[in-house]
Formats: structure tokens, C-alpha cells, sequence
């Protein structure tokens, strides 16, 4: 199951009450979710991925809850024709993005984002995307090695896109692709395909472009004094957002990210990459 991370953080940050008006933009399995209902107050939940959006269904049943299946992109139309019906939706006190994937998208062979799991190379986190194989049977050499060096920051790009290019057509399950790049390159201290992985995941979401739209949208929502959180896992995001926020000279923001406590990295491995930044609209 997913454990959320940097709850107490989020939680000292919104300080929510009864009454106020949450969006939380990064559903997942609504750890976040509960603990702004729990404090009694009204959550507009999305998340790209049908399941999610499903078990929103599932698990939560409360008159303080709405969940919408949609992308960051999207989120300021989703947002507005909720505002239209539901009124007290229209002043919304703070937006949370945890971005990245949950534990439960990741532990499903299915999906393919694991390559300690065999299964298809899908990575796709929604319904709409194409798939990792279809990047991986159709981009062109120059192509695939842009895309592993700019989204894997992996500096063997070049001779990665050759052997994925030259096999390309044995390449169907995460299985393949993990040994084909374990095979043909030296082992260092992480394994030979997490970047390669990283890479083929943020290209198949489009995961930067949502980001950066995602914050827009969550500007144009809050309004003087909204508050706005975001967690991201590693520094591709992380840069995205500290430039969003330099950009938009939002009235606070602290130049440093903050980080879980060595308590959370204890109890959830998961958190080690973590980096919050939070900032108040203008
Ligand atoms: C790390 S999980 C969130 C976990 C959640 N905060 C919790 O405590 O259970 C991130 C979720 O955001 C969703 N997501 C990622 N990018 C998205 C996007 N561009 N639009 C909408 N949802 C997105 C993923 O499908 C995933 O379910």
C-alpha cells in the first residue's frame, strides 16, 4: 500500500479547518485526501489515473469529497465547472501536488513501470498516452537518445539508444529491456535501467509539460494568500518548480526545499527523494 509522504509538512503547512476548500491534485490512494477531510474540511480530488479515481470511489464517502478523472492540465476547467455547481468550492485555500507515481501504480506488473517486475512496457499513468513500446519501436536513434538524456540525465545516451534501436523488436516486457541494458552496460552503484526507466516514464506522461501546467492552473485557482504545495522526487521536477515559483515571485517562498525527517526516511524508503516546496500566491 502507499504510504503518503510528508503528511505532518502538508499538514502544518494548510493548517486546514472546517469549512475551507482543498485541492488536492495527486489523488493516488488519497493518503492526503483523508487527513484534510479528517480535519473536517471540503477536498476536490483528481488523478489521471482511472484506478485511483476508481478507489476514490470505493473508499471514500463523505459530502465534503469530490473527485474529478483529469490531468494537471485540465485541472483549472475541472476545477471551474465543479465551482459552478458546488459553490462553496469557488474560494479554494490551498492546492497539493505529490507528483511521481504511488507505491500501488509501481508494485503492478502490469503497468510496466517496474523493471524488478516483468511485465508489458507500458508506463502509462492514464488511459490516453502512448506507450513506452511505441516510443521504443517508432522514435529514431537520435530521438530516443534526446529523450534518455534530457529526461534520464544519463550520460551514455548515445550507445543506450544504439542497443534499444538495434533490438528494438525483441524489446516487449520491462524483463527485456532491464537485461538487454544490464547486459551490454557496466554495473555502477544504481542499476543499469533506472534511468532509462526514469526517462521513458516522464516521455510516455509527458510528465515535465503537466507539471509546469499544473502549477499555472493551480495559480489561476488560488487566489491572494492561496497556498500552494508541492512534493516531487527528484530534480528534474524539483527544478521545474523553483523556477516556477523565482518566476512568478509568489509573496513567500523559501529558497530551500525541505526535506522528510530521517524518522520518515526510516519508516518509508520511498520518501528519501522527497523535496517540498510551498509558497504563498500573490
Ligand atoms: C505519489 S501519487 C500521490 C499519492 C497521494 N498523495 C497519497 O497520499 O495517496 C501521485 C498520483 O498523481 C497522479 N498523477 C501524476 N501526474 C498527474 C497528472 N499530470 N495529472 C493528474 N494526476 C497525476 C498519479 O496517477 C498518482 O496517482
Amino acid at each position: 500500500m502507499h504510504i503518503s509522504v510528508m503528511s505532518n509538512e502538508v499538514m502544518s503547512i494548510f493548517k486546514p479547518k472546517k469549512g475551507e476548500v482543498f485541492i488536492d491534485a495527486t489523488f493516488g490512494r488519497g493518503g492526503h485526501t483523508k487527513l484534510m477531510l479528517n480535519a473536517q474540511a471540503n477536498v476536490m480530488a483528481v488523478d489521471r489515473d482511472i484506478d485511483a479515481v476508481q478507489y476514490a470511489y470505493d473508499t471514500i464517502f463523505s459530502n465534503q469529497f469530490i473527485i474529478r478523472h483529469c490531468l494537471f492540465s485540465e485541472l483549472y476547467d475541472v476545477w471551474k465547472s465543479v465551482a459552478a455547481q458546488n459553490s462553496q468550492y469557488s474560494k479554494v485555500t490551498g492546492v497539493l501536488f505529490d507528483v511521481g507515481l504511488s507505491s500501488n501504480q509501481i508494485s503492478d506488473a502490469s503497468r510496466g513501470f517496474s523493471f524488478m517486475k516483468d511485465g508489458p512496457l507500458d508506463m502509462r499513468m492514464g488511459c490516453n498516452e502512448r506507450s513506452a513500446l511505441h516510443i521504443i519501436q517508432n522514435y529514431s536513434k537520435l530521438e530516443l537518445a534526446n529523450l534518455i538524456y534530457r529526461y534520464g540525465e544519463e550520460g551514455r545516451s548515445r550507445l543506450i539508444a544504439n542497443l534499444i534501436v538495434n533490438n528494438r523488436f525483441n524489446l516487449k516486457t520491462t524483463k527485456n529491456l532491464a537485461d538487454l541494458l544490464a547486459k551490454n552496460l557496466p554495473s555502477g552503484k544504481i542499476h543499469a535501467a533506472t534511468k532509462v526507466f526514469q526517462a521513458l516514464r516522464i516521455a510516455v506522461n509527458n510528465e515535465l509539460g503537466e507539471l509546469e501546467n499544473g502549477l499555472i492552473n493551480a495559480c489561476r485557482i488560488l487566489q491572494r494568500g492561496g497556498l500552494l504545495v508541492v512534493i516531487t522526487f527528484h530534480s528534474l521536477e524539483d527544478r521545474i518548480v523553483k523556477q516556477f515559483f523565482k518566476r512568478h515571485s509568489l509573496a513567500y517562498t523559501k529558497k530551500l526545499p525541505i526535506s522528510p525527517s530521517k524518522q520518515e526516511i526510516l519508516q518509508n524508503r520511498r520518501a528519501r527523494s522527497a523535496k517540498l516546496r510551498w509558497a504563498i500566491v500573490t
